[in-house]
């Protein structure tokens, strides 16, 4: 059973906690911490953390700003690990997070939910896709009893957006100065108050001609509640460091895909000039040979150690042009790939997969790799052991 103190135990969010976890066998509440009395809960709840004896294995968060100082004090004291779903953080009290994440593990969100994160990242494929030419503005909409604005969600996808920029957009909160015109380095960021709406946000790229727009809309608070419990389990795994939803998709979404190509060699030059490298590259584009894998490293005398995979096929004509210049040329391999968006923000995939394939007993030749991609050129003969052993560990049938 894990035990969970909640923070905030009295409002919205921790009522709503509290309702999913009557019946859990998985998760129990063995204290609360909000300002105001709470007698209607059926467990102690503290006014601060300070003065608090009871133990738990996790703070689960959902109370306001002013309440972190005394949140982080008691982790680090007590050693236990914490999951921030909060939002309205400044800049400071950001870094006071990042300090104590050095001594307790920490995850923080502004949103729980995994559709927002999903569309954090297609933000940011929709900005590389249509760049500069579209001008960009963040629309949320929530309830009227919100204290924060812009929401903290609003914030983290105009960042989202920022982070595959080379250069930032500045935030433009709302647009009350009526005779200045939008510039083109602005990201817009509006706030809606009113009813009971349990939170939207719409990214809207505006281009010439057309509006495309990315949105996405929590139909109730359990899926605030649903993620946070994902965000304990994880965090419980960790002993320091600061953490976000990210990571928990990284997990999921490290490799989604597994994929092969048989009939490969390889050519690898051990030492060879960058002009030389350079003209055998353009004889074997003017020959109409695709290349693939290049994997290449510098020599202490300045010369380039540099291998590619090119088809079996095209091996004969790709010898022709490079001639009598040593190489070797390694045939009967091939080339087995693993890919995932969440690649980027896991670590030890890399790892995983070569540890994986050294178990089979595969040569492995080359190695390339991008933010979201491992290849890796092996024995042709045990190409289809090594595919299903990696299918098989990332649960890919
Ligand atoms: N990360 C997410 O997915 C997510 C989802 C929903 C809400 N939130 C955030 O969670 C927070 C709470 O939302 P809510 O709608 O439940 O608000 P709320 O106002 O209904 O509840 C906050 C509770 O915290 C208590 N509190 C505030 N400051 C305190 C302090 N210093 N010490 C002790 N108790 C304190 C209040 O008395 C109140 O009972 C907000 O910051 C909100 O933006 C985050």
């Amino acid at each position: 059973m894990i035990r969970i103190a909640l923070s905030g135990a009295g409002g919205r969010m921790g009522r709503t906690v509290y309702k999913s976890l009557i019946d859990s066998k998985e998760y129990q509440i063995v204290f609360g911490v909000d300002q105001y009395p709470t007698e209607d809960l059926p467990f102690p709840v503290y006014k601060s953390f300070e003065g608090c004896t009871l133990e738990a294995d996790v703070i689960l968060d959902f109370s306001s700003p002013s309440s972190l100082d005394g949140i982080l004090d008691y982790a680090v004291k007590t050693g236990t690990k914490v999951v921030l779903a909060t939002t309205g953080y400044t800049p400071e009290q950001l870094k006071r997070i990042g300090y104590a994440s050095k001594e307790v593990a920490v995850f923080h969100s502004a949103n729980m939910s995994l559709g927002i994160n999903l569309l954090a990242n297609l933000s940011k494929e929709a900005m590389k896709f249509l760049g500069d030419g579209y001008d960009v503005e963040i629309v949320e909409t929530h309830h009227n009893k919100k204290l924060d604005a812009p929401s903290g969600t609003a914030l983290t996808l105009a960042n989202a957006i920022n982070s595959v920029r080379e250069k930032e957009l500045d935030h433009v909160y709302g647009r009350r100065e009526s005779a200045k015109r939008r510039e083109k380095n602005e990201i817009g960021i509006h706030a809606i108050r009113g009813g009971t709406v349990v939170g939207k946000h719409d990214v809207m790229f505006l281009g010439a001609g057309e509006l495309v727009r990315l949105s996405h809309e929590a139909e109730s608070k359990e899926v605030f509640v649903r993620g946070a419990l994902r965000a304990i389990n994880f965090v419980l795994t960790k002993q320091t460091g600061l953490y976000d939803m990210n990571s928990i998709l990284g997990s999921f979404y490290a490799v989604t895909s597994v994929s092969s190509e048989k009939d490969v060699s390889m050519l690898y030059f051990p030492s060879i000039e960058a002009d030389h490298f350079i003209a055998i590259l353009r004889g074997i584009k003017d020959a109409d040979v695709n290349l693939d894998m290049i994997s290449q490293n510098i020599n202490l005398d300045g010369t380039l150690a540099v291998s590619f995979t090119l088809g079996d096929s095209d091996l004969a004509v790709a010898e022709k042009i490079v001639g009598d210049h040593p190489h070797t040329s390694v045939v009967g391999t091939a080339k087995l790939t693993a890919e995932g968006a969440g690649m980027e923000h896991t670590s030890g995939v890399a790892l995983e997969v070569l540890s994986i394939l050294k178990g089979l007993g595969t040569n492995i030749y080359a190695i390339t790799t991008s933010e979201t991609k491992i290849s890796c050129c092996i024995d042709h003969s045990k190409l289809v052991e090594a595919e299903s052993a990696l299918k098989k560990y990332y649960g890919l049938g």
